[in-house]
């Protein structure tokens, strides 16, 4: 299986357009060891041709420009796509606006849950992907075999609740943050040969439910957003906390590093970093503090072949 970091970034991507928070100026001047990234997506192929790419940010149509794989064939015809299916993991803009840029008469299967597959069923701008796609309904905790234009993909994907909450253009005064709801997955994805990994970007909590279902994991790619929960209180980007926005933090009591530590998961990358994240500076005492606990942090372009 090949899974390739279309981005690695979470929402508004690294730098932020109209952010000059000390990483965001530092990657901008082009200080040493500091890297851009991307927003937040991920593609995965059992078979090396058709790929399934799990959210679709913003910065997509460039992230595809940036892979070959990705590209379309001149072998084929004029019109064709690597692109054989799309999952999102929830509502949020970093992960469903790419979808407009897949506009162009294409055929693929988009997959999304019940919930979210009605918050895009009911924004009439995705009605600008032509009847060629075609939109299924992602169950949970059920294998669910992805098939493509061309037939199945050797892939199968098992969905599950995580901690979380609806999309941030969704919430209404004080949302409920934390619940189990088809609004924010993780995904446990296989090949045929039944190798898997698991991609979870956005997660409010590691409880035991989590820890157990992550045991034995030969790859996590996990929720890396913010290293502290007030991060961006204490950097003055915004007034929420991590765990307020769905993502537990890295560090601290019930941090995902803690709760890591205690779990057999042979390899561990954090994923969809936002720009505020001191982890983005590889001289940091933070970035040593993940990679000592045996964390990586991803980058776009980043390959891993499972
Ligand atoms: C998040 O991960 O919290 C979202 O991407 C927020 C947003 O939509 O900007
Ligand atoms: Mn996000
Ligand atoms: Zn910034």
């Amino acid at each position: 299986m090949r899974i390739i970091v279309l981005g690695s970034a979470a929402g508004g991507g690294f730098p932020q357009w109209n952010c000059a928070c000390r990483n965001c100026a530092a990657v901008r001047r082009g200080e040493p060891g500091f890297v851009p990234r991307s927003q937040s997506s991920l593609a995965v192929s059992a078979n090396g041709r058709d790929f399934l790419l799990l959210n679709a940010s913003p910065d997509l149509r460039a992230q595809i420009a940036a892979t070959p794989a990705l590209h379309a064939d001149e072998k084929l015809g004029c019109r064709n796509s690597p692109v054989a299916a799309v999952m999102v993991t929830n509502a949020d803009v970093d992960h469903i606006a790419g979808l407009l840029s897949l506009r162009e008469g294409q055929p693929f299967t988009l997959y999304a849950t019940d919930a979210v597959g009605r918050v895009l069923a009911g924004n009439p701008v995705f009605g600008v992907l032509s009847d060629v796609v075609a939109r299924r309904v992602l169950p949970l905790d059920t294998p669910t075999t992805i098939f493509g234009p061309r037939g199945a993909l050797g892939l199968t994907v098992e969905a599950f609740a995580v901690p979380g909450k609806v999309a941030l253009f969704l919430e209404q005064g004080d949302p409920a943050v934390g619940d189990r709801t088809d609004h924010t997955i993780g995904l446990r994805v296989s090949d045929d040969a039944g190798r898997a990994f698991h991609y979870i970007p956005g997660c409010a909590a590691v409880d035991s439910a989590l820890a157990e279902r992550l045991t034995g994991s030969r790859l996590v790619l996990f929720d890396g957003t913010l290293f502290s929960d007030d991060e961006m209180i204490v950097q003055g980007l915004s007034r929420k906390s991590g765990r307020r926005m769905g993502h537990v933090p890295m560090s601290g009591d019930g941090g995902s590093l803690v709760a890591f530590s205690r779990l057999d998961v042979a390899r561990r990358v954090y994923i969809h970093i936002n720009n505020s994240n001191p982890v983005l500076d590889p001289a940091s005492v933070e970035r040593q503090a993940v990679e000592s606990a045996g964390w990586e942090v991803a980058h776009d372009g980043m390959e891993i072949d499972l």
